[in-house]
């Protein structure tokens, strides 16, 4: 009897120990070291939930509502910040003085973390995708309520966090305010390194804030596990322009010693009936107007 206890005890313990560590698809080995996002439930269920992210943002799907501009407070303001290759992305903790309200929030959010998701050498590698376009980056700015005192905190409540999610797209110039970001990238090659930049503000690494009246709002999930569905999430319409070069940066991150860091994305997530607000009064997509010419074309017979 008891030592059928120990064998249970030591198989789950070896359970834990092989292979529970979640990890993205682009990791995944034939020697099984790492759960992909597949097996993620297996990590932890609620990745296999009903209201997960990231997903495919359908526009002609989405619901018009008019929901007002939000209300940016200490986005302007300057800090240090700590940036750490966390074995996943590449993260900057924030102190929690920049605070988002309006913009159908019910009270304000904190800003305590920003982070990213990346491709390949600037190939595609967004979480979020647009009619099924997926960017080459996104970042992540991720808020909770400003009662709560962390993330962990924030995940109990339903409504406990709010993240602004920022598609990137190439340009043929370097963005001058992600220079700080994208020089400390080579003092952090690898998970645990950490090193410091700034100053750098939110505003700064965020396009005009009359870009960013327009935007998609649904109810979801935190895109790595446990995928605790408790998060109110916004995607911008509007992009950040980053240069190829500048893109690539990231992709020399390591997520151990043998494998870069590139693609660190979770595919898109089932909808499940839920609804896709849109900010806006109209949506001007280019899917739309290639509806409309298709139609046109085919009432043509052309
Ligand atoms: C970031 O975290 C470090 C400790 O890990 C802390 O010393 C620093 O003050 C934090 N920065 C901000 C902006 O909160
Ligand atoms: C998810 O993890 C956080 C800790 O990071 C915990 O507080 C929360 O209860 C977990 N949620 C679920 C659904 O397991
Ligand atoms: C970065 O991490 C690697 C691997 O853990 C370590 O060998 C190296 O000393 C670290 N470098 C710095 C600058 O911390
Ligand atoms: C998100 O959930 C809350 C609470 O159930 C609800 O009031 C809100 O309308 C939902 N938002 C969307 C975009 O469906
Ligand atoms: C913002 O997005 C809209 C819709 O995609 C586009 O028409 C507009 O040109 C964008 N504005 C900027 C400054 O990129
Ligand atoms: C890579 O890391 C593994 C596990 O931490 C270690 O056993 C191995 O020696 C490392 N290889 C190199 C080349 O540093
Ligand atoms: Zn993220």
């Amino acid at each position: 009897m008891q030592i059928l206890k120990i064998l249970a005890l030591l198989y789950s313990l070896s359970g834990v120990a092989m292979g529970a560590e979640w990890c993205y698809k682009s990791q995944v080995s034939c020697d099984n070291s790492c759960k992909g996002p597949d097996e993620w439930k297996d990590v932890a269920s609620t990745c296999g939930g009903k209201k997960q992210s990231p997903i495919n943002i359908v526009t002609r799907k989405v619901t018009i509502n008019h929901l007002p501009p939000f209300k940016f407070d200490g986005y302007q303001h300057a800090f240090e910040s700590i940036i750490t290759n966390n074995g996943h992305t590449v993260k900057l903790n924030l102190s929690g003085e920049a605070v988002i309200s309006n913009a159908g929030l019910t009270g304000e959010y904190k800003a305590v973390e920003v982070h990213f998701h990346w491709g390949k050498n600037g190939g595609p590698g967004s979480e979020h995708t647009i009619d099924g376009e997926q960017y080459p980056m996104e970042m992540h700015i991720v808020h909770i309520k400003k009662s709560y005192s962390s993330v962990s905190e924030a995940t109990k409540d339903p409504l406990g966090l709010a993240v602004l999610g920022m598609l990137y797209q190439e340009s043929p110039n370097r963005n001058m305010k992600y220079d700080s970001i994208i020089n400390a990238l080579s003092s952090i090659k690898y998970p645990g390194n950490k090193t410091t930049v700034g100053p750098v503000s939110l505003d700064s690494l965020l396009p005009p804030h009359c870009e960013l009246m327009k935007y998609f709002r649904y109810n979801g999930s935190l895109t790595t596990p446990n995928c605790s569905e408790s998060v109110i999430w916004t995607v911008f319409e509007n992009t950040t322009k980053l240069s190829k070069q500048q893109l690539s940066a990231f992709s020399d991150l390591w997520f151990d010693n043998r494998t870069a860091m590139t693609e660190n994305f979770r595919p898109v997530q089932p909808l499940n009936g839920r609804n896709v607000f849109y900010s806006g009064s109209s949506i001007a997509s280019v899917s739309t107007v290639l509806v409309v010419s298709i139609s046109i074309i085919t009432f043509l017979n052309l």
